[in-house]
C-alpha cells in the first residue's frame, strides 16, 4: 500500500510499487491533466510538483512518493486561475496544447524559486520540449506574470 497526497487529498494505492507515478495518476486516480509524452524523462509532459518541486512523474516509481505531497494541474489551481493559467489563455500560449499542462507546473514552480526570470532562466529551467514551438509564447507569458505578481 503506497499512501501520498494528491492536491490536498490523501490516496491508498494498492499498486506495484515500481509503477511509475504518471500512470498511478492516470490510471489508477483518473487524473488524466498530466500527460505521457516520451516515458523517458526527456520531455516534460509529465511535469507535477513533488513536496514544492516540478518533476518528471514517468521517471519516478510510485514507491517513492509514500507521504509525500503531489500536485497535480488539475490541483494548481481552484477554478484554474492561477495567475499563469489565466495568461496562458489571454496570451493564447498553447497550440496544440499537449505539452501545457507539463509546462504550466514548471513554470509556477520556477516563479517560486526565480520571481523575475530572464529568458535564459526561463530557457535554463524549463526543458519542457514543446513540438509546436509555443517557446516565444510561454517566455512572454511567465514574463508578464512576472510583472504582475511583483506589482
Ligand atoms: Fe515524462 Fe516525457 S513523459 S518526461
Ligand atoms: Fe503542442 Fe506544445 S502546444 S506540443
Amino acid at each position: 500500500m503506497i499512501n501520498f497526497k494528491v492536491n490536498g487529498q490523501p490516496h491508498s494505492l494498492e499498486i506495484d510499487p515500481e509503477t511509475p507515478l504518471l500512470w498511478a495518476l492516470r490510471d489508477h486516480l483518473s487524473m488524466t491533466g498530466t500527460k505521457f509524452g516520451c516515458g523517458v524523462g526527456q520531455c516534460g509532459a509529465c511535469t507535477v510538483l513533488f513536496n514544492g518541486s516540478a518533476l518528471r512523474s514517468c521517471s519516478l516509481p510510485v514507491a517513492a512518493v509514500e507521504g509525500a505531497d503531489i500536485i497535480t494541474i488539475e490541483g494548481l489551481s481552484d477554478a484554474g486561475d492561477h495567475i499563469l493559467q489565466k495568461l496562458w489563455v489571454e496570451m493564447n500560449v498553447p497550440q496544440c496544447g499537449y505539452c501545457q499542462a507539463g509546462v504550466l507546473m514548471a513554470a509556477a514552480d520556477l516563479l517560486k524559486r526565480i520571481p523575475n526570470p530572464t529568458d535564459d532562466e526561463i530557457d535554463a529551467y524549463i526543458s519542457n520540449i514543446c513540438r509546436c514551438g509555443t517557446y516565444p509564447r510561454i517566455r512572454a507569458a511567465i514574463r508578464r506574470a512576472a510583472q504582475e505578481i511583483n506589482a
